[in-house]
């Protein structure tokens, strides 16, 4: 498969180290001490991150790194009464913020049983106040039962359910505007990618977000390309980045440098406990939408505790 570099150079991986996005010197200088101040960030100097003498981070972003698991279709009162158990004594890192996802009819019983260290999602809302709307759920449902997120634009709500940009940007902003954080899924599919339509489907999918939200300050963007979601096809830890920058420039373009900064942008598509660590380590991934491997406790934990390979050596 080709990669995304090939159809868009600019991103080509070398950003970084060749900050050439910006059209005149003095902003060029002032953006690469920007990326250089970013980048070298003292661990020990914001308060969300846990103080690591010696220890810089590896991360553009300022947002805390965030990882959700995401249930889907899954489960049954004992595999979920099993998994919670396991979520309840594993040991995670503090300086992450963890949510899961259930399925609507175990969530109340996820929200009770749970610790209070791990939030719970909801992995869809209604795109207004609740009614006469057979088999929907309400925001001010999931507000009542003390959740505190809902999942939006998933790829397969998108391209099983048929939910488009509009019907989606509706959710969102009737879920912010109540309270709720949202976790906006973009992503493209194989024959998007392979047309070299990659950014032009995350960019649109997030402008119908832009256009209609509130605010970005309870919003949590996961990357997930469709070809990488349940197919054990991982992004590689380049292909995730490329987009990732490009997500985090269009922010800075399109809404403003500060919202560019805080938002988290996290990866989805086939994480587990065996590649975490490699993708945590880019700059630009500041955490990970996970389906499959959320299901199994300990390799959840392995990927909340994968913000440990953020930091390295000074
Ligand atoms: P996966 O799913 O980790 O099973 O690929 C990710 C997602 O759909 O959020």
């Amino acid at each position: 498969m080709a990669t995304i570099s090939t159809y868009c150079p600019q991103f080509n991986g070398l950003r970084r180290s060749c900050p050439n996005l910006h059209t005149n010197n003095s902003q060029q200088s002032q953006s690469f001490l920007q990326h250089i101040n970013s980048q070298l960030r003292l661990a020990s100097s914001s308060s969300s991150r846990r103080p690591c003498r010696g220890a810089v981070t590896a991360m553009a972003g300022s947002g805390k790194f965030f990882v959700g698991g995401n249930w889907k279709c899954n489960g049954t009162k004992d595999s979920i009464t099993k998994l919670v158990s396991d979520l309840n004594s594993a040991k995670l890192e503090t300086d992450v913020d963890v949510v899961v996802a259930p399925p609507f009819v175990y969530l109340d019983k996820v929200k009770a049983l749970l610790t209070d260290r791990i939030e719970v999602s909801a992995q869809n809302s209604w795109i207004g106040k609740g009614g006469a709307f057979t088999g929907e759920i309400s925001v001010e449902q999931l507000k009542d039962i003390g959740c505190k997120w809902v999942i939006l634009g998933h790829s397969e709500r998108r391209h099983i359910i048929g939910e488009d940009d509009q019907f989606i940007g509706k959710k969102a902003a009737y879920a912010l505007n109540e309270g709720l954080g949202v976790i906006a899924c973009i992503g493209e599919l194989l024959e998007e990618r392979e047309a070299g339509k990659t950014f032009d489907v995350c960019f649109k999918q997030l402008k119908a977000f832009a256009d209609v939200v509130p605010s970005w300050d309870n919003i949590v963007i996961a990357y997930e390309p469709v070809w990488a979601i349940g197919t054990g096809k991982v992004a590689t830890p380049q292909q995730a980045q490329e987009v990732h920058v490009a997500v985090r420039d269009w922010l800075k373009k399109n809404v403003s440098e500060e919202v560019a900064s805080k938002t988290r942008i996290i990866y989805g598509g086939s994480v587990n406990g065996s590649n975490c660590a490699e993708l945590a380590k880019q700059e630009d991934i500041d955490g990970f939408l996970v389906g499959g491997a959320s299901l199994k406790g300990p390799e959840f934990a392995t990927i909340v505790n994968s913000v440990t390979s953020k930091k390295v050596a000074a």
